[in-house]
């Protein structure tokens, strides 16, 4: 396998560094004089952005984004899966329009019509009957667990190493080097010590699994599909079943969260492979980018939940937020679901991310890289790893910072946008083929500066 010339790969990367820089004077200028954002961002992980600063933006429409210097760029980031139906989507901006102008009301404590058709949806595409609405998928997390804990009278979760479920305090783990759980390095302000709430366990590892649950102690084991957030790790075949079958052995829920894996079909992987949640949760993507997450429950739990009266679900309970199921957003989810992210819809994005991948995959065979990539549906991410990570800290250990930021600098400094914090591309439905060879044509021109 080819490795890598750290020296030449310093030297490409002050080049795009400095390109950046000579391109984008208007964003630098924006980010140098904003003296009162923390960070200079309105969000600190906007600092993420490769080249010192992020890009600001201009305008925005289906998969393509103008910056303020006026530079067009095909866009594979898509707000990181938030904006998976395309920015500004017609369908989510009419039903918007309407529910802000003509009918009015963004927020006013009472629900409309939509919510019901939103929640009939969500149990035709992911199975669950009954759904409770949330602002962002961090709360519908945190909400799930609260009542994971209520109904089994489990103290702990069981979070994978490395996954990444929102700014939730139980799921910031890492597995030590002995199978202890370890606080994720960075963890900002921990409440408590992360063992005091968790047990961390590997993914497609059931014998770690079943290690932590038979501790007796857990209330709900929390996962994505296929982890998605330390690139893409697919579950290997028998282990999302295994989960399952120990779920259930050990009294344990078992939370899928499809925020990032619903690329896999209209469905996420819960419909595509047949999975079987007690807890489902889902956000970003279903309101078309404006702010909304959800969470799915069983018949069962919700009986469960009404054997304690006492939990108090509609006050100060912990569960809930004041805008929460806002007409906006279920209006916003609506016409998304509805006339967006169809069942055709996810036909043509996931041929363009099978396209997606046979283009980088082909550039790597030519060289013999060291590196792997993985497509789940819409979404495909390289690795440099080979063959492809498949637990979580396998595929922590294959990040190389330098690397990811020359070849996100060469795509942005060309045109093309990829999602800051992975290598990670996204098909949403106006992404073209034309689109996808653009960035194959330059993934290969990337990489051939880099051999030599
Ligand atoms: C799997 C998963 N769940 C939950 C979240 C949290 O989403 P949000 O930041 O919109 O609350 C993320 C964010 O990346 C995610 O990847």
């Amino acid at each position: 396998m080819t490795s890598i010339d750290r020296e030449r790969l310093a030297g490409l990367l002050e080049d795009e560094r400095a390109e950046h820089s000579l391109r984008t004077p208007g964003s630098r200028k924006l980010y140098e004089s904003a003296d009162h954002l923390f960070g200079r961002v309105p969000m600190t992980w906007m600092n993420k952005w490769s080249g010192g600063y992020p890009l600001y933006l201009a305008t925005a429409h289906g998969n393509r984004i103008t910056d303020v210097d006026g530079h067009e760029y095909v866009d594979f980031a898509l707000g990181d899966t938030g904006a998976m139906a395309g920015h500004s989507p017609e369908p989510t901006v009419r039903a918007v329009q309407r529910r802000i102008g003509e009918e009015g009301g963004i927020t006013t404590m009472m629900p409309s019509g939509d919510a019901e058709w939103v929640a009939a949806d969500l149990t035709r595409r992911f199975g669950l009957p009954l759904w409770s609405f949330s602002l962002t998928a961090t709360d519908a997390n945190r909400w799930a667990l609260r009542l994971a804990r209520l109904v089994t009278g489990k103290p702990r979760v069981l979070a994978f190493s490395f996954c990444y479920h929102g700014a939730v305090d139980e799921t910031f783990v890492m597995m030590g080097p002995d199978g202890e759980t370890l606080l994720r390095s960075g963890n900002v302000g921990p409440s408590r010590d992360i063992r005091d709430t968790t047990r961390a366990a590997e993914f497609n590892d059931l014998e770690s699994v079943e290690r932590a649950l038979a501790h007796g102690d857990i209330a709900v084991v929390i996962t994505e599909p296929a982890l998605t957030n330390i690139g893409i790790v697919l579950p290997e075949p028998g282990f999302l079943d295994g989960l399952r079958e120990l779920c259930t052995k050990y009294g344990a829920l078992l939370l899928i969260d499809e925020t990032h894996t619903i690329s896999a079909g209209p469905g996420g992987c819960t419909q595509a492979w047949g999975l079987q949640p007690d807890i489902f949760v889902i956000g970003k993507s279903l309101g078309g980018g404006i702010p909304c997450g959800a969470y799915g429950i069983t018949h069962e739990i919700a009986e469960r939940v009404r054997d304690y009266p006492d939990a108090d679900l509609v006050d100060v309970g912990g569960v809930g937020g004041t805008l929460a199921g806002n007409v906006l957003s279920t209006a916003a989810m609506r016409a998304t679901l509805g006339e967006v992210l169809t069942d055709s819809a996810f036909q043509h994005m996931i041929a363009l991310a099978t396209r997606y991948r046979e283009g980088v995959d082909d550039v790597i065979a030519r060289h013999d890289m060291p590196w792997s990539i993985t497509q789940l549906g819409a979404r495909a991410e390289y690795r440099f790893a080979r063959p492809a990570p498949r637990t979580g800290t396998d595929s922590a250990n294959a990040y190389d910072g330098e690397l990811e930021e020359y070849l996100h600098l060469f795509m942005a400094n060309r045109g093309v946008l990829m999602t800051p914090f992975h290598n990670m591309a996204l098909m949403c439905p106006t992404t073209t083929a034309a689109d996808v060879d653009l960035h194959s044509a330059l993934f290969a021109e990337a990489v051939r500066r880099l051999v030599g």
